[in-house]
């Protein structure tokens, strides 16, 4: 099969350790489904992968990619819940099993021709919604439906600031808090992203860092160090940060922690979402007409270019590749 791989971890030259050719399928092991790949989305935790982080020496080659949307042998359009948990796991919610993994971490990922999935990580793809389009939603999509809805607190009404525009969380965080009614702000490091998510329906642009005219409900974070601390003194009291990425490094200058106590704050950690909440997401996608933002499609034998322009910071939204 057709696959983009780690060969290698290189941490300061992930692209060099990416390799895009053909690999000898895995076996479908059992009450698992092999899924035929119409489309996979780019993530940044392919990046990670690619630097080592989370995935180590003795696991490679490994193919890359968390999301996918396709079709079985069946001929069921479906797409694919990432997150794998350990076969003794019984709780309900697959993000508070501490062995959990993702979809390339463990098992192979989903940029290749096909896929291979525990029959219960099919959510049935809803008629309206492309191949393209649902590739986009199992990590970046699902992750900022949970920071939201799941781990915020808000409600319609309250204004959230959203650090960063133009990443893949960032982008859903921004349409998906429109349209349930919250206020979005965001910031970015350049002024045309920022302009980019108004026009999305975000309310205001702000530089990084900048001070806001007013404190804000919650703060979505994915970041990290960079904005940190803008994140902690823009929240109002007893506001909440919701984080679950830190792009930018996770050891900021200050923690904050004396703030953190003394206004009080809420800081909530988030981590993927379930396959029930990206259920939900494909109903919230069919009933607002809301889509992903794709800020380019390219064959998966052009994977590296994809790499190469996130790496760059020059997206605006998701890349997705089609075998
Ligand atoms: N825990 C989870 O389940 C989960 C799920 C998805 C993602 N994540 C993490 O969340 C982060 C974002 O993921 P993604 O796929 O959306 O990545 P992405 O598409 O590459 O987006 C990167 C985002 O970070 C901002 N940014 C990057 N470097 C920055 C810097 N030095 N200073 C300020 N802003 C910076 C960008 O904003 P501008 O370009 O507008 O400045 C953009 O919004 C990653 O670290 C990823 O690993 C975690």
């Amino acid at each position: 099969m057709l696959a983009a791989y780690a060969a290698a971890a290189f941490a300061d030259d992930p692209l060099s350790a990416l390799r895009v050719g053909e690999l000898e399928p895995p076996p479908t092991p059992e009450g698992w489904v092999e899924v035929t790949v119409r489309a996979s989305a780019l993530n940044h935790h392919d990046v990670w992968a690619l630097r080592g982080v989370g995935l180590p020496a003795d696991r490679l080659p490994m193919v890359l990619g968390c999301d996918a949307a396709g079709v079985t042998a069946e001929g069921r359009a479906v797409v694919v819940h990432a997150v794998l948990t350990d076969p003794g796991f019984t709780g309900a919610d697959a993000t508070f099993d501490p062995r959990r993994s993702l979809l390339s971490e463990r098992h192979p990922g989903t940029h290749a021709s096909t896929v291979r999935v525990p029959a219960a990580n099919l959510v049935d793809l809803p008629a309206g919604l492309s191949f393209v389009e649902a590739a986009c939603l199992p990590t970046a999509w699902l992750t900022a439906y949970r920071m939201l809805f799941t781990s915020a607190g808000v409600r319609p009404g309250d204004t959230v600031l959203v650090q960063g525009a133009g990443g893949g969380v960032a982008t859903a965080l921004v349409l998906l808090g429109a349209h349930a009614g919250l206020r979005i702000w965001v910031t970015s490091r350049t002024p045309e992203k920022g302009e980019r998510a108004v026009a999305l329906g975000a309310d205001r642009a702000f530089a990084l860092g900048e001070r806001l005219p007013e404190r804000v409900d919650a703060v979505m974070e994915t970041v990290g160090a960079a904005t940190w601390s803008h994140s902690v003194n823009a929240l109002r009291p007893g506001g909440t940060v919701v984080i679950s990425g830190a792009t930018s490094g996770a050891e900021p200058s200050s923690a904050e922690l004396t703030k953190i106590f003394f206004k009080p704050l809420r800081v909530v950690g988030s981590t993927m979402g379930t396959r029930d909440e990206l259920a939900a997401l494909t109903r919230m996608l069919v009933h607002t007409g809301v889509r992903p933002v794709v800020d380019r499609t390219l064959p998966l034998a052009e994977a590296a270019d994809g790499f190469a322009a996130m790496l760059a910071g020059e997206l605006f939204g998701k890349v997705v590749f089609e075998p």
